[in-house]
């Protein structure tokens, strides 16, 4: 399943996470990927362990953990913190698929990668080119976002960054555990979460169908989730 995710940045959130990596020193984006990724990639990105990436990494999660939206349809166990790219004239990222397990370098810190996060930070009309293009078994899907805006997509897709033509292109990008592994199976749960709240907002919370449809909706989340 992808999903856009409007809003997780906004207003001074938004500015500050901005002036923070913009004044972060940049190195060249290779320094994180792996073989197959370092060939096809031409990027700059803030070092996992600067101040600056870490202090706007934590923004973001906490703007996450506000965003209701994004708990729905990730069910998140585990966030990676958030990591920032910015390509450049002619930068671009050739398709690849990303690594199945993250590391947190100098730590013990792990998680399997369920799905991909691409927040972008800058206004899409600064910039040409600099579609993320994420190839699923529907076709392929082109995703550029308004500053503040998210898209979450299977970690398990094939994808690419278009080449930029002009201007850049900034964004956090990172992954996510979810505590339901299969996309399936969360999307089912998503759906289910959706409907209810929009039958809840007709009848009200208490309804005898909408309390049995909630139980429904946690006892696949038992059978399903890891915790
Ligand atoms: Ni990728």
């Amino acid at each position: 399943m992808m999903i856009a995710i409007p809003g997780v940045l906004s207003g001074r959130s938004l500015d500050h996470v901005r002036t923070l990596v913009s004044q972060g020193e940049w190195i060249d984006g290779n320094t994180t990927s792996g073989h197959q990724s370092a060939l096809a990639k031409r990027n700059s990105q803030l070092p996992e362990d600067s101040p600056a990436a870490r202090e706007a990494g934590g923004i973001i999660l906490d703007a996450l953990g506000a965003t209701p939206l994004f708990i729905a349809a990730a069910l998140p166990l585990k966030v990676f913190p958030p990591l920032f790219n910015l390509y450049g004239e002619g930068d671009r990222f050739d398709t690849h698929v990303d690594n199945a397990i993250r590391l947190k370098r100098g730590t013990d810190f792990r998680l399997r990668s369920d799905l991909s996060a691409t927040l972008f930070l800058n206004d899409p009309a600064t910039y040409d080119g600099g579609e993320l293009v994420v190839e699923d078994t529907l076709g392929t899907h082109q995703v550029k976002l308004a500053a503040g805006d998210m898209i979450l997509y299977p970690a398990s897709s094939l994808h690419h960054v278009t080449p930029i033509t002009r201007g850049n292109r900034l964004c956090a990008f990172f992954w996510i555990q979810s505590m339901v592994r299969d996309d399936g199976a969360r999307r089912t749960l998503f759906d289910l979460d959706s409907a209810i709240q929009t039958i809840a907002g007709d009848r009200g919370q208490a309804d005898p169908a909408i309390i049995r449809l909630t139980g429904v909706y946690h006892n696949l989340l038992r059978r399903w989730a890891e915790a």
